[in-house]
């Protein structure tokens, strides 16, 4: 193994995975959203650090599952706004030379051909520095939005073959010598060179010409971050990273080898897998867990219960918070019981309904890591050791001063030990991810 690679994850929205973490003293995030130079700053922070990139989640619609509407995440801003964060790409990437950014764009409620446009846009205008997280949307309000039915999550994949299939057509339409740009002779491009793309599938049609230049990297960097049995089959055939929540660190080494041998299976070597990590970083291991402490006791029941009806597919406000969560009686509850219960240790304990929703509240199911810079350092070292991990997509509860301290305070440690690059050695984001 040489180094890890690092991506540090948002929505653009006043939280990531932290509920009501705009809401403390420390966080800058919801004045941000109205201020490009917060954006700039952090693209920057990151670049100092070494990250690969900044990341963008993205669900384009408030959840409507808790309690039959939107009026839980709307409250307490629970990924709710939910802004574009396609501009975010141009500003961050505008503000540094290297650090790539990669964008959630789902299929759902999108064309082919716009998709391409806009992403092929933007890694043109920064000079190749995109990726695409490729999603089908799995939320119901994502649908209702822009006036469709939720289609059966099979063929939500089925479709989104199709839809890479069109953009890769898309993608390699420009031949050798395509483009002289000569401008003594006034010839832009060789209009024979420039493959004219028809496609007449089950779910799109295009009939196009590429309407981008090819941009230094050639097309985006594909992530996926499908993790059913269908979602590994799609990841497996497009993607050159994966994004991945596992709740421990046993869990991530089987969902590795899960992968690894999907790839094999289909005649690849094996995907970098990019598991997402929450820190809680503090000067001290103390001041760590005050700060988590300040974080769970700000989580109102009500916005966790929200976050926890998604995963378990029900309602959670019909729950009685003190039943034990292994209790309820769902077909996903079980396996979730576990996951939650082991969010960041292996040790299996049950915990209710109300604990579930509270650490759902604070870390959506990801694993967190809490302590000095020293600590956290050690900890992601034993996972990325352990696991076989490509990286880590982290999450910072609270926003700009805890990117701040993890890149002055634990990526020097990193460095040191070997495990994290002092200097970028490529110019776009597939060259710094050593594809
Ligand atoms: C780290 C990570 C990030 C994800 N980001 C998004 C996202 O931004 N938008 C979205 O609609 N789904 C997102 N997903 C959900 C996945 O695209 C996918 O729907 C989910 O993992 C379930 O996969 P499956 O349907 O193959 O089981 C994300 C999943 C993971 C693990």
């Amino acid at each position: 193994m040489s180094e890890m690679h690092l991506v540090h994850m948002f929505f653009h929205s006043p939280i990531t995975h932290t509920a009501l973490s705009w809401a403390s003293e420390e966080d800058g995030h919801l004045a941000g959203m109205g201020d490009y130079g917060y954006w700039q700053d952090i693209a920057r922070t990151l670049e100092r650090g070494c990250f690969d990139a900044a990341f963008f989640a993205d669900t384009p619609a408030a959840s409507d599952q808790y309690k039959g509407g939107p009026e839980t995440p709307l409250k307490y801003g629970v990924v709710w706004p939910t802004h574009d964060p396609m501009p975010l790409a141009a500003v961050m990437t505008a503000a540094t030379k290297h650090l790539g950014v990669g964008v959630t764009l789902s299929i759902t409620g999108n064309s082919p051909y716009l998709a391409y446009r806009r992403l092929s846009t933007l890694d043109y205008l920064s000079g190749g520095r995109i990726g695409w997280n490729v999603v089908t949307g799995h939320m119901q309000a994502e649908h209702k939005a822009v006036g469709q039915q939720l289609v059966p999550h099979a063929e939500r994949y089925d479709a989104a073959d199709e839809f890479m299939e069109v953009c890769y057509k898309l993608w390699d339409s420009f031949g050798e010598g395509a483009l002289p740009m000569d401008k003594a002779a006034g010839i832009l491009a060789d209009p024979d060179k420039i493959e004219k793309v028809r496609h007449e599938g089950k779910y799109f049609r295009c009939e196009a010409v590429s309407p981008t230049l090819p941009s230094p990297q050639g097309r985006p960097v594909i992530f996926q971050a499908g993790s059913s049995g269908r979602g590994m089959e799609f990841a497996v055939k497009h993607a050159e990273a994966i994004f991945a929540i596992q709740p421990h660190l046993k869990a991530m080494t089987a969902f590795r080898e899960r992968f690894d041998a999907a790839a094999t299976k289909a005649g690849r070597d094996p995907i970098g897998i990019l598991f997402g990590l929450q820190y809680v970083l503090g000067s001290t291991e103390e001041e760590a867990h005050r700060r988590l402490e300040a974080l769970r006791e700000r989580v109102p029941l009500d916005a966790g219960l929200s976050r926890l009806s998604a995963p378990l597919g029900i309602d959670c406000s019909t729950l009685d918070p003190d039943q034990p969560l292994e209790e309820v009686p769902t077909q996903a509850s079980q396996g979730m019981a576990q996951a939650l219960s082991q969010i960041g240790s292996d040790t299996g304990k049950k915990i209710t309904v109300r604990e579930a929703a509270i650490q759902m509240g604070l870390s959506v199911g990801l694993p967190q890591v809490i302590g000095s810079p020293e600590q956290v350092a050690d900890e992601i070292e034993r996972h990325w050791r352990e696991s076989g991990a490509f990286g880590f997509n982290l999450s910072a509860p609270t926003k700009p001063g805890m990117i701040e301290e993890f890149v002055d305070h634990v990526v020097p440690i990193l460095q040191d030990r070997g495990l994290v690059r002092r200097d970028y050695s490529g110019n776009t984001l597939r060259d710094n991810l050593g594809f």
